[in-house]
């Protein structure tokens, strides 16, 4: 595709309907080892464990497979890890050539810390072993691994026996061209590990290579194993469209079947526009997670799109486990379910047991499979995050709303949003430039003609407490007059082809090249680009936009790299392409950390991502449309996000692509006022539409919306500094929350914010009533404007005119907001909070309140409160939860709201940390049951207790 073909494509289609043009990705059948390994039916069993290999350590299992058909050893390393976790690493024994392997570091920042394995019997059959509570058996023959949990088979590995690992191998024909001193090399045992095998095996005296076997022989016997795959011409190179991948290693694919007895529902692999609960790909492609710039994305679609985190869980409602793929190549998984397709095949069901089946591959690299045995969500998302870590916490402008459009033109136009903004009373934080700010599209340049004094333009912002954002794209101009280009070639910072020369294809910019991001030498360049007197027109209140980085390439196969391009260390991007957009974005956080000495927060959005990519910043969902059912798919898509831990996270405002209507526009504000990462974002070509451009009765409701999202940022960031020490997400599935709840398995228009929210967004046309499913039978929601009540445990046909957002607060928390709006969430920083206590059937709740300079690294220097707010025997108390923290600060409490307080009250007193008590004024309203305390006046960071008379 190129650049004119694409900014014709934009134009004409951006005014009608729109949809994916599938020829220019991929299906299964297009890909030669998606195919291979999708239509493997090996029918009985390839692998056997040999038993005799078998050595072990205080925490790890290792034993050796033997593929009977080809003889080819694999190695089977099965560690214990802390928190309930197994990692289940297959290789290949002795490959021709090392498999490539994720370093630690930024997927998984370090090795993870192991946990006691106990082998507790082996016997003809297999191994037994604990890992915590968890037990677990290999099979020998054939070759399988079930882990139990409570007795209970949970999950089964290579069950279906689609173990399929392509291993490295020597060209067909290549053996008999190659010269003598080669030759003696190779007809080494290769294959064989280097330390004696143990003795009277029956299975390696099948294998080994007889003696006295000659070059010839090897080579003969190399082409003739039964089980080789056969020479297909897609195996040693493959052409897709007039793209020719040389493939110089061949066929290196690794798949395996994971299944989950037990279980109906399968959820995650994010990022697909489909619904959260996983549906069965019997019919259709398997789901693909391969980074890539999918121009006008069609949903309830399989198909990649720009960010792959490999992690499912599974949840029923006794269990909650989950397992991650830690492999950055081209994966797909395909999913068959006995209930699911039944459905799909409207066959009436029966009462078995469900079970879901999973099938994953990979283009190259190895199985590297953890396990996390949960028995819960929550525990689950904190395995996963002691794996690959957490969402770093945000600077808290950064959790409001963001204001952004491919382009703002000029100074003057950022400036006038901003006024139109203030006179709309439209709170924003941030201002947001897209790739015209830049000097033809040189990134770290301004346009001088429309920008010509950015320093200025940002000081204007910072004045009202707000920041600006511009994007930085990875691929650099080929130009020998545009110093960051010249400077990375001069050090030979670009990715290569395969011949070694720097790699060009066509972007934004016309030709270009792309730093190699895996180099951590080239990380730690880009990130000097972002030092303050390096980056022009920068300032601490500029931030950074990372986009097409998948990366998006406009003429290469599937709008990417070629996979046979190299990085760093000779590393094909076949082994890293799904990491890449992970490393820019990391590289350009460091870069933000850098240039403030280490003191202050990054902020960076990025489209591409990986798992692991929370610890850098936030991600958004890309190009979607202007349309009702992309309102309705941002939902799932976010939540399949957050349980893949990518948190912060959100959908452009009002739809990237076309012109949605004044009605659809303030939906999806009242929707995103509750995505974690809260931005509009419209297309170049389309209409104006910031906010206070809509008519006057929706602007005002947008900005109710807005305003609510404002006052609710301390219940945010509290939710956001508590995920980060546990992983927890920020938007969740009901059933996170509500694990035993089978009704709230298939949910996903319902969700909660924290565990406090729920909100069902308003996604279709014209509704003027949403159906609301309240969880939890034993709980009260309040509806958080009018605090009526309803009770959990059933679904509910609410009223939804189009100013009312279905927001209900669960009985039993309290909630921290701030109710003085200000233009930007900066300006708030010391304002009084007025907390929300909305009471259980037991007449008690609970609520955290966390607190910062919200913007340094201070916290993690202790410079934090975290207070617990506690209710119950009529009295509300504020205790130190974290003894840790020693920070002070002028913020206050102006207001205690109590709803569902059943009697009228007499007296209230405040006792503070000195010991004083004052009586506190206060109303009552007995029809709603809502107490509100005036002015308790007390500072947050201080001990006290009010009592209710
Ligand atoms: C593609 C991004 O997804 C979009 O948000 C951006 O506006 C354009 N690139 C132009 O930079």
């Amino acid at each position: 595709m190129s650049f004119v073909h694409v900014c014709i494509c934009i134009s004409v289609l951006v005014s009608q309907s729109l949809s994916v043009n599938k020829d220019n990705f991929k299906s299964c059948d297009q890909s030669g080892f998606c195919k291979r390994q999708r239509n493997y039916e090996p029918g009985e069993s390839t692998y056997i464990a040999l038993l005799n290999s078998l050595k072990t350590t205080s925490t790890s299992i290792e034993l050796q497979l033997l593929n009977k058909k080809n003889s080819v050893k694999l190695l089977l390393q099965v560690i214990g890890l802390q928190d309930n976790t197994i990692r289940v690493k297959i290789n290949e024994l002795s490959p021709l050539k090392l498999r490539y392997e994720i370093p630690y570091g930024e997927v998984i920042t370090k090795q993870p810390v192991q946990q006691e394995i106990k082998v507790d019997g082996s016997s003809q059959k297999g191994v037994t072993f604990t890992v915590g509570d968890t037990t677990g058996v290999i099979s020998a023959e054939p070759f399988r691994m079930d882990i139990f949990s409570s007795n209970e088979p949970v999950i089964s590995l290579n069950a279906r026996n689609l173990l399929k690992f392509e291993h490295m191998r020597v060209k067909p024909g290549w053996f008999s061209s190659i010269g003598s001193g080669l030759k003696s090399w190779f007809s080494q045992p290769f294959r064989e590990t280097p330390q004696p095998d143990p003795p009277n095996d029956d299975h390696e005296a099948e294998s080994d290579h007889k003696e006295g076997e000659n070059e010839e022989g090897k080579e003969e016997n190399e082409e003739n194993k039964e089980d080789e795959p056969k020479d297909e011409p897609n195996m040693w190179e493959e052409t897709y469209k007039t793209f020719t991948d040389s493939k110089p290693n061949g066929p290196t694919s690794v798949g395996m079947d994971i299944s989950f007895p037990g279980f109906q529902f399968v959820y995650g692999i994010p990022q697909h526009a489909d619904s959260l609960a996983l549906k069965t790909t019997k019919n259709s492609d398997p789901y693909r997670l391969f980074n890539l710039d999918v121009f006008e994305y069609d949903i309830y679609s399989p198909m990649a799109l720009y960010g792959s985190v490999p992690m499912m869980i599974a949840h029923n409602e006794k269990k909650t486990v989950a397992v991650f793929w830690h492999n950055a190549a081209e994966t797909w998984v395909d999913i068959s379910s006995n209930v699911a397709d039944k459905v799909a095949d409207f066959v009436q069901g029966n009462n078995e047991i469900p079970q879901t089946d999973t099938h994953w591959f990979s283009e190259s690299g190895i199985i590297d499979l953890f396990i996390m045995m949960g028995p819960r969500p929550k525990d689950v998302f904190r395995q996963y995050a002691l794996i690959t870590g957490t969402t770093a916490l945000p600077p808290l402008f950064s959790i409001a709303y963001h204001q952004c459009r491919w382009n703002y033109n000029d100074e003057a136009d950022v400036a006038a949003v901003e006024e139109n903004m203030d006179k709309a009373d439209i709170p924003f934080d941030v201002m947001w430039l897209d790739i015209e700010h830049t000097d033809g599209k040189r990134y770290f340049t301004w346009a001088n003609d429309k920008f010509p004094n950015p320093k200025d333009m940002i000081g204007k912002l910072s004045s009202k407490g707000r920041k600006m954002v511009i994007i930085v794209d990875p691929h650099l101009k080929k130009d020998d007059s545009y110093d960051v280009y010249t400077d990375a070639k001069s050090k030979g910072y670009f990715v290569k082809n395969k011949d070694g020369s720097d790699y060009e294809g066509w972007c934004w910019p016309g030709t270009s090249a792309w730093p190699d991001f895996i180099n951590p030498d080239v990380q730690q360049w880009w990130a000097s680009k972002f030092v303050y007197d390096t980056q022009p027109g920068s300032t601490p209140d500029l931030f950074v936009w990372n986009d097409m980085n998948e990366p998006s390439v406009f003429n290469g196969p599937e709008v990417t790299f070629l996979k046979d391009l190299i990085h760093h260390g000779g590393v094909e991007n076949r082994d890293v392409h799904n990491i890449y957009g992970l490393y820019v974005q990391k590289a350009t956080a460091d870069g933000l950390v850098l240039r403030s000495g280490g003191r202050d927060r990054p902020f960076v959005l990025t489209r591409a991502f990986f798992a692991g990519s929370q610890k850098y910043g936030a991600v958004w969902t890309g190009d979607n449309m202007g349309e009702w059912s992309h309102l309705k798919i941002s939902i799932p898509m976010i939540l399949s996000l957050n349980i893949a831990g990518i948190t912060f996270s959100g959908a452009d405002i009002g739809g990237f692509f076309k012109n949605p209507d004044a009605e659809l526009q303030t939906r999806w504000y009242q929707a995103g006022s509750f995505y974690p990462f809260f931005r509009a974002h419209a297309h170049l070509d389309t209409k104006r539409r910031e906010p206070y451009l809509l008519p006057e009765e929706n602007m005002k409701i947008v900005r109710d919306a807005i305003r609510a999202r404002y006052s609710l940022l301390p219940y945010l960031y509290t939710q956001f500094y508590l995920a980060e020490k546990d992983g927890r997400p920020i938007m969740q599935p009901l059933w996170v929350e509500f694990p035993e709840e089978t009704a709230t398995f298939g949910i996903d228009d319902n969700f909660l914010l924290g565990p406090a929210l729920l909100v069902r967004p308003v996604t279709e046309q014209g509704a003027t009533t949403a159906n609301v499913y309240f969880p939890g039978s034993d709980q009260i929601w309040y509806d958080v404007q009018t605090y009526a009540q309803f009770s959990g445990g059933q679904e509910k046909n609410i009223d939804a005119p189009l100013n009312k957002i279905p927001v209900y607060q669960r009985g039993g928390t309290i909630i921290p907001r701030k109710m003085r709006i200000r233009r930007s969430a900066t300006l708030s920083y010391q304002d009084p909070f007025t907390l929300i206590v909305c009471l259980d059937k037991q007449a008690k709740a609970l609520g955290h309140l966390y607190a910062d300079d919200y913007r340094s690294f201070q916290y993690k220097n202790r410079e934090y409160i975290h207070r617990g707010l506690i209710f119950e025997n009529n009295q509300l108390e504020s205790k130190n939860f974290d003894r840790n923290s020693k920070y002070t600060t002028k913020e206050w409490i102006e207001k205690i709201v109590i709803a569902g307080f059943k009697k009228t009250p007499n007296k209230i007193f405040l006792k503070k940390s000195d010991g004083s008590t004052i009586e506190l004024g206060h109303s009552f309203n007995s029809e709603n049951k809502v107490l509100t305390i005036r002015k308790p006046d007390v500072n947050i960071s201080e001990d006290w207790r009010i009592t209710i008379n």
